[in-house]
């Protein structure tokens, strides 16, 4: 039997997915492995949703946003059973290394499937980049540049009406995007999970800046900072804002808008060199390893080492974005 290796795509979607997994099917092809490309993720692997990837299947693709092998969160893979199924699949295909990219919880479902034998190299691909063990994510780059774009839009009206408006930008658990985003946008306030912040305080410098002729505000919210001042929503963070500092202002959720569309160069060259790497260590016969960037460079780790780590907020940035708006 030819030997042959699995790629899928699982959790949230990110722009520059389809870009790994050419990268991982065609370094597999020219390496002499057969490549199955598994449908909505874990899913695929238990209902069977496989099929071959030959080498123009992933021809246009690259410059693709979603994933064109779907993806999906799968309940059943979270169990011993699950995961002994999914092995069992593995083996029936002949798939001796599989290629999973998504985030931490689709790496959990690797390292269990690498315990049933079957050889899993982990590849980061979400817009939030929460990943601990890596400085940057497959999707972010696009993400963020999708929301500065949209950003600008907002402040042409803000700017017309002298409002204040209020972003809320995706990030579950992490204001990484927000951040960015935030200071890109030249944004007044910037709240995120990781730092503790005060609408009150926000709204003084607002007004400050107001009787120092500034007339429109930006003040970009992670979706995980929401809950975290007392507040039920973005909506509710205006109305809030609003109160304080008597600037009209308005909410706006960017949502899923920023999951999609075409990914960046940065998005598609990263993803094509983890793709790569993560085929080149499958090869070298590597196991349980995550793949990631460290000082702009690509490495791997133990995928239970990268799931224990920590990664620290950049503070630092946060105060300088915090400190040049005003
Ligand atoms: O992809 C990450 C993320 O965008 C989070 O920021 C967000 O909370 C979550 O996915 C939402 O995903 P879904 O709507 O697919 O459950």
């Amino acid at each position: 039997m030819q030997k042959a290796i699995g790629v899928l795509t699982s959790g949230g979607d990110a722009p520059g997915m389809n870009a790994a997994v050419r990268a991982v099917a065609r370094a597999a092809i020219v390496r002499g492995y057969k490549v199955y490309g598994i449908q909505r993720g874990y899913n695929g692997l238990l209902n069977g949703e496989v099929e071959e990837l030959c080498e123009r299947d992933v021809s246009g693709v690259i410059q693709r946003g979603g994933t064109v092998l779907y993806t999906a969160r799968c309940k059943e893979f979270t169990t011993p059973e699950g995961v002994k199924k999914g092995a069992e699949k593995c083996r029936e295909l002949g798939i001796e290394g599989l290629v999973v990219i998504g985030g931490d919880g689709s790496f959990r479902g690797a390292r269990d499937l690498c315990g049933e034998g079957i050889r899993c190299i982990g590849l980061p691909g979400t817009i939030d980049n929460d990943i601990s063990c890596t400085e940057y994510t497959i999707g972010y780059d696009t993400a963020m540049n999708t929301a500065v774009e949209m950003i600008d839009k907002l402040r042409d009206t803000a700017q017309s009406h002298d409002r204040c408006s209020v972003v809320e930008v995706m990030g579950r658990h992490a204001g990484w995007i927000a951040l960015n985003v935030g200071l890109a946008v030249g944004a007044i306030g910037i709240l995120v999970p990781e730092i503790p912040y005060d609408l009150g305080k926000l709204s003084a410098k607002i007004k400050k800046s107001q009787a120092n002729r500034k007339q429109h505000f930006i003040v970009v919210v992670a979706e995980g900072a929401v809950a975290t001042a007392n507040t039920s929503s973005s909506e509710d963070i205006a109305k809030k804002l609003m109160e304080l500092s008597g600037i009209e202002t308005r909410a706006t959720i960017l949502g899923h808008v920023q999951r999609g569309g075409a990914p960046t160069l940065r998005d598609r060259v990263i993803a094509s060199e983890m793709g790569y790497y993560a085929v080149e260590l499958l090869n070298a016969g590597a196991s349980n390893r995550v793949v990631g960037l460290k000082n702009g460079k690509v490495y791997d780790i133990d995928i239970n080492e990268g799931l224990a780590m920590k990664k620290p907020f950049d503070e630092k940035l946060y105060r300088a974005a915090d400190e040049i708006s005003f």
